[in-house]
C-alpha cells in the first residue's frame, strides 16, 4: 500500500540531527582545503571584493545577471545613503540557448543590454546620459577562476547549461567582444565579473550589517562570505594584505562532487546525476536546488509505476518526459489547503488526465515534503559548516539568502532554522535566514562602485 511505500520513503530520505553533524565535520575541513589549495572540488574561490561596502557608494550602473531562472538588466541608481533605486528588464533564455556556442549565448545577453540602453538613454532621473562612461557590474553565477575583479575564466557550467568553446575561456573577455558588436554599448564599461552569491553578500550587509554569509537557493545553490586574507594561504604570493578581507564564493554545490563519501545519496538521487549533462559534478546541488527537486520526485513516481503500484492501466508517458515535473508543484503540493488535495487533483491532470485517489495524493504530498525537507536541512548543513568554521555560533549572525527555492517553497526557512538548531543545539536559533536584497542587481552595482573607488585610490 502507499503507507508501506511511505515509510521506505521516510527512511530514505530523512536525515538525522547525528548525520548531519557528521556531514557538517567533513564540509567544514572540505571548506579549510579549499583555501589552502587551488584545483579543489569545493574551489572556495577568491572573488576580489575587497571588504564591506560603506553605504556611501554612489552613482548609476548597470548590471547584467546570468545565470538564474532570468536573464535580467537593470540599471540601479545609489544614492550615497544607503539607499537606491532600481529600474529592470527580465528576459528569458530558452533550453537551446543554453546549449548554443558559448559567443551567440554572450552575443545575446549584449543584444539585451543594447536594447535595454536604447530604451533608457534620455535626459533626468532614471534615465542613462549620453556620452558618459557607465560602469556594468556582469552577474555570472557558475565558477569561475578570477586573477582580478574585471577577468574570470569559467571552471565549468553548471545547473543544466552547456554552451560549448565557453568552459576554461574568460568570459569577462568574451562578453566585451560580445558588447563591441553594438555601437550603443561604446559608453559601457565591464568592471566587475561577480557570483549572485557575492552580490547577495554585499546587497544584504548594505541593508543589515549583521549579515555574515550569504545563500543561493534557487535554480543552484551557493554560498558566499567574507574571508580575511590571511586564511586564504593559496593566494600567499600575490602579497596583499593579510588583514584584509576578501569575500569568497564557496561554490558548496560541488560538494561531495565525484567520490561521493560523505553524502547519502538514494537510488533517485545516483539517476538524476547519472542522466545529468553533467555525471559527477555538483553532488551536493543536485539533492538541494530547484532545478533537480521535481525530477527526483518523478524518479520515484515512474519506479512506482514501473512496479505496476501506481496508476495502472492509465496512460503515464507525460509523466516519463525527463525534467516535466517541475519543482514548482511539489510547493503547490505542499502548501495545498483542501482535505480533498484539490491541487495536487490539478497537477495530476495536467499529466494527461491522470486520475489519483485520495491515500496516492497523500502519499504524493508526503513525498514532497520528505524531498523539501531533506533540501533544507542539508542547506542548513552547509550553513552551519560555514558558521562553524568562522566561529560565528557565540555571538550570532544574520543569512541573506535568495532564489526561488527559498523565497517560495513552503515553510523552507524554518525548515533551515530547525536544521541549525538539530546540528547546534539552542545556540543555533542565533543563526537566522532572511530574505536578500537583490544581489544580481543593487548587489553587482554596489561593487562595481567598490571597485571604481578602489581604481581611483590607485589600489
Ligand atoms: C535572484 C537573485 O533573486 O535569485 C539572483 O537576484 C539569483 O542573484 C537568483 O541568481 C537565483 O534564484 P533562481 O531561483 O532564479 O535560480
Ligand atoms: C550554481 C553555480 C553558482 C551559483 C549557484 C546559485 O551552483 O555554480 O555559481 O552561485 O548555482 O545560482
Amino acid at each position: 500500500t502507499m503507507v508501506d511505500h511511505l515509510r521506505k520513503y521516510e527512511s530514505l530520505f530523512t536525515l538525522t540531527p547525528q548525520r548531519m553533524r557528521i556531514i557538517v565535520d567533513s564540509f567544514v575541513e572540505v571548506l579549510e582545503i579549499g583555501l589552502k589549495e587551488f584545483g579543489q572540488t569545493v574551489p572556495m574561490i577568491p572573488t576580489y571584493v575587497f571588504g564591506w561596502p560603506t553605504r556611501m557608494e554612489n552613482g548609476d550602473f548597470l548590471a547584467l545577471d546570468l545565470g538564474g531562472t532570468n536573464l535580467r538588466v537593470c540599471l540601479v541608481h545609489l544614492q550615497g545613503d544607503g539607499r537606491f533605486e532600481i529600474t529592470q528588464t527580465k528576459y528569458r533564455l530558452t533550453e537551446e540557448q543554453k546549449q548554443e556556442d558559448g559567443m551567440k549565448l554572450f552575443d545575446f545577453c549584449a543584444e539585451c543590454v543594447a536594447n535595454f540602453v536604447e530604451l533608457h538613454t534620455g535626459e533626468g532621473r532614471g534615465k542613462i546620459k549620453e556620452d558618459e562612461e557607465l560602469a556594468l557590474g556582469f552577474t555570472f553565477s557558475y565558477p569561475v577562476n578570477q586573477a582580478r575583479i574585471d577577468h574570470g575564466e569559467l571552471i565549468r557550467w553548471t545547473k543544466g547549461f552547456g554552451a560549448p568553446n565557453t568552459e576554461g575561456k574568460d568570459v569577462a573577455a568574451m562578453f566585451r567582444a560580445s558588447m563591441e558588436k553594438y555601437p550603443v554599448l561604446k559608453n559601457v564599461k565591464l568592471t566587475a565579473l561577480i557570483n549572485d552569491t557575492t552580490g547577495t553578500l554585499i546587497a544584504s550587509h548594505y541593508v543589515n550589517p549583521r549579515t555574515k554569509i550569504a545563500v543561493i537557493l534557487g535554480t543552484g545553490c551557493n554560498a558566499a562570505y567574507m574571508e580575511t586574507v590571511e586564511n586564504i594561504t593559496k593566494i600567499a604570493p600575490l602579497g596583499i594584505p593579510g588583514e584584509q578581507q576578501m569575500a569568497i564564493n564557496c561554490e558548496w554545490g560541488a560538494f561531495d562532487s565525484f567520490q561521493h563519501y560523505h553524502l547519502p545519496r538514494t537510488p533517485y538521487d545516483i539517476l538524476v546525476d547519472e542522466q545529468s549533462n553533467k555525471p559527477g559534478e555538483q553532488a551536493f546541488e543536485k539533492l538541494i536546488s530547484g532545478r533537480y527537486l521535481g525530477e527526483i520526485f518523478r524518479l520515484v513516481l515512474c519506479e512506482l509505476i514501473d512496479a505496476g503500484d501506481l496508476f495502472l492501466g492509465q496512460n503515464t508517458y507525460k509523466l516519463e518526459i525527463p525534467y516535466s515535473f517541475d519543482t514548482a508543484f511539489l510547493s503547490l503540493m505542499e502548501s495545498d489547503p483542501t482535505d480533498e488535495l484539490l491541487t495536487v487533483i490539478g497537477i495530476f491532470t495536467h499529466f494527461h488526465q491522470i486520475e489519483t485517489t485520495l491515500a496516492e495524493r497523500q502519499f504524493f504530498r508526503a513525498l514532497a515534503r520528505l524531498i523539501g525537507r531533506r533540501a533544507a536541512r542539508l542547506s542548513a548543513c552547509g550553513i552551519a559548516a560555514i558558521v562553524s568554521k568562522c566561529g560565528y555560533l557565540e555571538e550570532g549572525c544574520s543569512v541573506g539568502a535568495d532564489g526561488s527555492l527559498y523565497n517560495k517553497y513552503p515553510g523552507f526557512a524554518d525548515r533551515i532554522h530547525e536544521g541549525l538548531v538539530d546540528v547546534f543545539g539552542d545556540k543555533g536559533k542565533r543563526i537566522v535566514t532572511h530574505h536578500a536584497e537583490d544581489g544580481s542587481g543593487v548587489g553587482s552595482a554596489i561593487i562595481a562602485a567598490m571597485t571604481k573607488k578602489r581604481k581611483a585610490d590607485g589600489l
